[in-house]
């Protein structure tokens, strides 16, 4: 008997404060938050076939199209440690097709995509197969929940908007089992804000995620980190309500920044930026100096700029962008993202 295929899109994120550092099951060492991206989004269908025997996970993956092995083993290893919560994975084989909108050789992170929206099919499939019912708020939890389990970020990226996930002093509902949507009304100033991605280069990753983290076990400023990310949290929730351009502007650089002087002085030690993105980063200091716009970066664990900006200084940026930092970019790769309403669900029969 086969099942509903369940097929839902879901988006990248992009982390204004970061997470970096972790303990136990994939808890985060400091609350961290983030914009959904629109643009920069992954699609993950899931088709089930019931199976004659309960034999653990059966499952045949494809990524655009094709096999994927490192990619199918560790979706697999994922599935076993969720078939408690979710009895249908043992009683159908998995059938999953997944997609990205980006090149996966952008260097824009696709694990928060990809795992949030295979997190979202499962828990659609396990209402309808396993009967169980949630109300909406509950159900953007527990998927949040699942996704922190295949990556971190990607508990963030099943809401629209702004997400935050983390306990943090600053925010009542923070926790550390799943993000949160933003739980304050952010200024207007900040409706469909801009993110332009800036392709410095598109290798892999030099370090991935999981040893990235792993250095901040025994990091000489990690104490110190903690503090900063807290407070960064409160500087940015106020700049978020407030609609202070010159305090989001310095919170994000500042964050951003730390994380790489975190990577370049943990042992091993790392330096991602190129000097594309140090002259990216200079320039855009001298256009927001000069012009007076707001216009400012972050930046993930490698060497490509984020920039975000208003949507009401769209024009001007775009033009800054392409005479200035054009350059910059290999092969002339820029993403033009900004906020997004998050993910989306289709149902085929
Ligand atoms: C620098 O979520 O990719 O992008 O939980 O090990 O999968 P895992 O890590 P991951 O880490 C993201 C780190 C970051 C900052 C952030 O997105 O908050």
């Amino acid at each position: 008997m086969n099942t509903a295929t369940i097929t839902w899109q879901s988006p990248s994120n992009i982390a204004l404060i970061k997470y970096w550092g972790k303990h136990g099951t994939q808890l985060p060492n400091n609350a961290s938050l983030s914009l959904t991206l629109s643009q920069a989004n992954t699609t993950t269908s899931l088709a089930l076939k019931k199976k004659k025997k309960k034999t653990g996970i059966e499952l045949d993956f494809k990524f655009e199209g094709k096999k994927n092995e490192p990619f199918a083993e560790k979706i697999a290893t994922f599935l076993t440690s969720l078939i408690d919560e979710l009895p249908f994975l043992n009683e159908y084989a998995l059938t999953i097709n997944s997609e990205n909108s980006f090149p996966h050789s952008a260097g824009i992170a696709s694990s928060a995509s990809a795992m949030s929206a295979l997190s979202l099919c499962l828990l659609s499939q396990h209402m309808i197969t396993d009967k169980r019912e949630y109300k909406p708020e509950q159900f953007y939890q527990k998927a949040s929940h699942y996704a922190r389990l295949g990556s971190g970020s990607a508990s963030r990226s099943v809401y629209p908007d702004f997400a935050l996930w983390g306990k943090s002093a600053h925010v009542k509902a923070g926790n550390d089992k799943y993000a949160i949507q933003y739980p304050n009304k952010f200024s207007s100033d900040f409706n469909d804000l801009q993110d332009s991605i800036l392709i410095v280069n598109e290798k892999e990753k030099a370090v991935s995620s999981r040893a990235g983290h792993a250095l901040m076990n025994n990091h000489s400023m990690a104490k110190q980190r903690y503090v900063n990310a807290e407070a960064r949290m409160k500087d940015l929730l106020s700049a978020l309500t407030k609609g202070d351009w010159d305090l989001f502007c310095t919170t994000v650089e500042i964050e951003a920044l730390e994380l790489h002087a975190l990577m370049m002085t943990s042992n091993p030690s790392f330096i991602l930026m190129k000097p594309g993105t140090l002259e990216i980063i200079e320039r855009v200091r001298r256009f927001r100096l000069e012009t007076k716009i707001p216009v400012c970066f972050t930046l993930d664990a490698g060497p490509n700029v984020h920039l975000l900006y208003p949507y009401f200084e769209k024009k001007k940026v775009r033009n800054f962008i392409q005479e200035e930092l054009l350059e910059f970019c290999t092969k002339k790769k820029i993403i033009y993202d900004s906020m997004g309403s998050g993910p989306q669900l289709r149902i085929d029969d």
